[in-house]
């Protein structure tokens, strides 16, 4: 999302300065160009031969410096870039910005940009919620800019509260968001993702190999496209994705429950979730013993939620997910049929490099119409975006 873009990072004078260094760190790895200025006062806490050594480029201090001017203007960098991000942005600065004063590299070149800019404040609690800072705040929002909330902790002042400078992950993740498209913005999108267990007794479980990533791409990434996102997943060792409503279950029967209680509202739900077909009749209260050379259990079929959510009367979009390993488009289209779905992504997970627990997955995806897209070998992440370029269209026709 960030590859080749040009970013401008501008760094004012706090103590969570540093911070701002993990952040270019990430905006690097993920391909950006960053361009970083900094005020005088953040030069007071870090050097800028740390900025210049990891952005591979230099770290513009003034606003006329005479070598820089002749190179590159006062202004170009306003020009050139796709997002500015002030991280960590003082009470100071922002206050400047608000009152439109330009008086040195960073205001000038923010005042004179028409990137998206997005702010990370920094400051001591009471700074911050000074009705001074506040209005500055408002009248910066009703102008477009965009604001990554400071946490909640001990400050470097000594005082609790409002003011810290939010993580380097969540201010990469709003800047990822800040150049997404916002096709999904106003939808409220549901995602199943990873396993469902069901239990034998209180030691064993009946599972599969789903480790939830291609169920939180979908979800990291409908949310950077301005969606509202409920994940429901089963047990993984994924992080958190983002701005995200996890909801962690286990069984099929709980995930159900959780789909259903919050299915008002939803315009779409995609379920990548590899939801267990049967779950043992009868759940032991003790450990089984090994008393037998053979023991046999009785399984009874799970709730199928995604044919439940078909035969709702009011319906939103629906994205099914068909795994299997061989008669690929076959078994699809049923399952397309039989529980009602809008599209159907089919895996053919005898492939190694597709379907559970790789970081890739190959697709095609089966409408109603009769059309079926096949698409090559890619990052669960790309095929995520695939999927929700299908979902907004979709969501736009209806
Ligand atoms: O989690 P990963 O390691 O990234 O792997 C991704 C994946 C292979 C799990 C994913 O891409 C995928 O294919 N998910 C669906 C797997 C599956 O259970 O397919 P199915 O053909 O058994 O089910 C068809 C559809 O019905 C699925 O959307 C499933 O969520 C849903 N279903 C199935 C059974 C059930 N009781 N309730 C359901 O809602």
């Amino acid at each position: 999302m960030l590859k080749g873009k040009q970013i401008v990072l501008g760094v004012t004078g706090g103590i969570a300065a540093y911070k701002a260094v993990e952040l270019l760190r990430l905006l690097t790895k993920a391909g950006a160009d960053v361009h970083v200025i900094m005020t005088r006062a953040a030069q007071e806490f870090i050097a800028p031969l740390t900025f210049q050594t990891l952005s591979a480029n230099p770290v513009h201090t003034e606003l006329f410096n005479l070598i820089a001017e002749r190179e590159i203007g006062h202004i170009a960098l306003a020009d050139r870039a796709d997002l500015c991000i002030i991280a960590p942005a003082t009470a100071n600065v922002i206050g400047k910005i608000a009152a439109g004063i330009a008086d040195d590299m960073l205001t000038t070149t923010i005042m004179a940009t028409k990137a998206p800019v997005l702010i990370a404040p920094a400051m001591n609690v009471n700074m911050y919620t000074n009705p001074i800072y506040r209005n500055n705040e408002e009248t910066l929002m009703d102008c477009g800019y965009l604001f990554v909330a400071p946490a909640t902790g001990t400050l470097a002042c000594g005082w609790e509260g409002e003011g810290k400078l939010a993580s380097p992950e969540s201010i990469f993740e709003a800047a990822v968001a800040a150049i997404s498209p916002t096709d999904l913005r106003g939808q409220t999108i549901m995602i199943t993702a990873g396993p469902t267990r069901e239990e034998l007794d209180p030691v064993r479980f009946i599972s599969n190999h789903s480790s939830g990533r291609m169920g939180y791409a979908l979800a990291k990434n409908a949310q950077r496209r301005g969606a509202r996102v409920v994940l429901i997943s089963g047990p993984v060792n994924l992080p958190a994705p983002f701005g995200v409503e996890l909801v962690g279950v286990e069984s099929a029967k709980e995930m159900q429950a959780e789909v259903m209680a919050r299915i008002g509202g939803c315009t779409a739900v995609i379920k990548a979730a590899a939801v267990a077909d049967y779950r043992p009749r009868v759940r032991s209260g003790e450990k089984i013993k090994k008393k037998d050379a053979e023991l046999s259990l009785e399984l009874v079929k799970t709730p199928d939620i995604l044919a439940e959510l078909g035969r709702l009367e009011k319906r939103p979009l629906l994205v099914g997910f068909a795994a299997e390993t061989g008669n690929l488009n076959e078994f699809a289209a049923r399952k397309l049929k039989e529980k009602n779905v809008d599209f159907i992504v089919a895996n053919d997970i005898s492939q190694p490099d597709a379907g559970f627990n790789v970081e890739t997955n190959r697709a095609r995806l089966l409408f109603r119409d009769g059309r079926c897209l096949e698409y090559p070998l890619m990052s669960k992440d790309a095929l995520a975006a695939v999927i929700l370029d299908h979902v907004a269209t979709e969501l736009a026709a209806k």
